[in-house]
């Protein structure tokens, strides 16, 4: 079977390292492995005002954002489609049907809709697209059939409820939809990097991000205050590697080339973390080497950035043609879709021919 991607974002700000190292990073090897027949990244802007619908403007701003940072990121139009979610009127009519297929019980059971509940203080004040987004996710993942959905961990419970409603169609109209699988970050640091407060997760509510369009000072600003171990406060005192923002990032970014490059007197990452947890290492040595490997990783970023920057109807050009070819394979699914749920009425001349009959008109 041909291997088809479908991935994508809520433009509600810039993006950030969460993003990079959960998500986008991968999509460019990805894109670039030849191994993918197709490769649809989408700006989920219809989903983004499920829980934005008073602040339309914010999601207007993002979506140019989040478009230069997936150029500058190495996203390539040539390679990948990339379009923007509310300008296919079928991905509505896909969730319209879906909904009849999904109970209420099992999305109040979404672990991710229930947590993004309370972090939101909804309670049972949600709005119905808010509850129902899980649905909306999967007619854009299924409407481009699309087989591997590269995401970070806390998107897995959607693409469980994809799964489950892609079963549930084909059982009920006969096979018509592909079953994604979830593709994860394969490194544990890449799968929940934790903000620069040390905080579960990036998250720009909470002021705790490192942004693909941050500055160099930025950055470096950013990781000179980052949280690491509260009980290593003199030089000599042993450190703590585990729930050390430092190292997980260390544990994320760093390479064994990174040591040549920029910290020669340790062989690799066990021999630093050996000798913080021995003590007698300070933080700000630390932190500088990891400023280095990530200046290293997002000054290519920001180059690149700088000149899609400077051609923005291009962007916005890029966007209408990706958003067009994305159209029209949607479109191809939905008819498969009402086919196979016996709504196609009129591209049906067999159906035409058997009414007329049963009313006695003749042939
Ligand atoms: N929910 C995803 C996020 O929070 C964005 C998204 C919307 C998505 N539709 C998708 C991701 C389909 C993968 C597949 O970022």
């Amino acid at each position: 079977m041909k291997k088809i991607i479908l991935t994508g974002d809520r433009p509600t700000g810039r993006l950030h390292l969460g993003h990079y190292v959960g998500s986008l990073k991968r999509r460019v090897e990805l894109q670039n492995s030849g191994e993918f027949e197709k490769i649809f990244i989408m700006i989920a802007d219809a989903q983004a005002l499920t829980d934005n619908a008073d602040n339309p403007d914010k999601i207007r701003d993002n979506i140019i954002e989040v478009a230069l940072d997936y150029l500058s990121c190495g996203l390539d139009p040539s390679k990948s489609t990339i379009f923007i979610q509310s300008q296919i009127a079928e991905l509505c009519e896909l969730t319209f049907y879906y909904m009849n297929l999904v109970t209420v019980s099992r999305l109040q059971r979404n672990p991710t809709v229930k947590a993004e509940i309370q972090m939101r203080n909804f309670e049972t004040s949600i709005p119905v697209g808010f509850f129902t987004y899980p649905i909306s996710q999967a007619s854009d993942i299924t409407a481009f059939k699309a087989t591997t959905v590269p995401v970070g961990e806390d998107q897995e419970p959607m693409i469980e409820q994809t799964r489950e409603i892609v079963r549930k169609f084909n059982s009920v109209y006969g096979e018509t939809l592909v079953e994604p699988d979830i593709l994860l970050p394969d490194n544990a640091a890449c799968l929940r990097l934790p903000g620069t407060d040390g905080k579960a997760k990036m998250s720009k509510s909470l002021g705790n991000c490192i942004y693909l369009s941050d500055t160099a000072e930025d950055v470096r600003k950013k990781i000179m205050s980052m949280f690491t171990d509260p009980g290593h406060i003199k030089v000599e005192d042993p450190g703590k590697i585990e729930g050390n923002t430092v190292f997980t990032y260390l544990d994320a970014f760093c390479r064994p080339e990174h040591f040549a490059e920029f910290w020669p007197e340790y062989s690799g990452l066990d021999e630093l973390k050996g000798h913080y947890q021995r003590g007698g290492l300070g933080d700000v040595k630390v932190k500088k080497f990891l400023n280095s490997i990530l200046q290293a990783e997002l000054e290519p970023i920001r180059q690149r950035r700088k000149e899609f920057e400077k051609d923005i109807p291009g962007v916005y050009r890029m966007l209408k043609e990706g958003t067009e070819a994305a159209r029209e394979v949607a479109a191809a699914t939905l008819a498969d879709v009402r086919k196979a749920m016996r709504i196609n009425y009129f591209d049906d001349a067999e159906l035409i021919a058997s009414q007329a009959e049963k009313f006695g008109n003749q042939a």
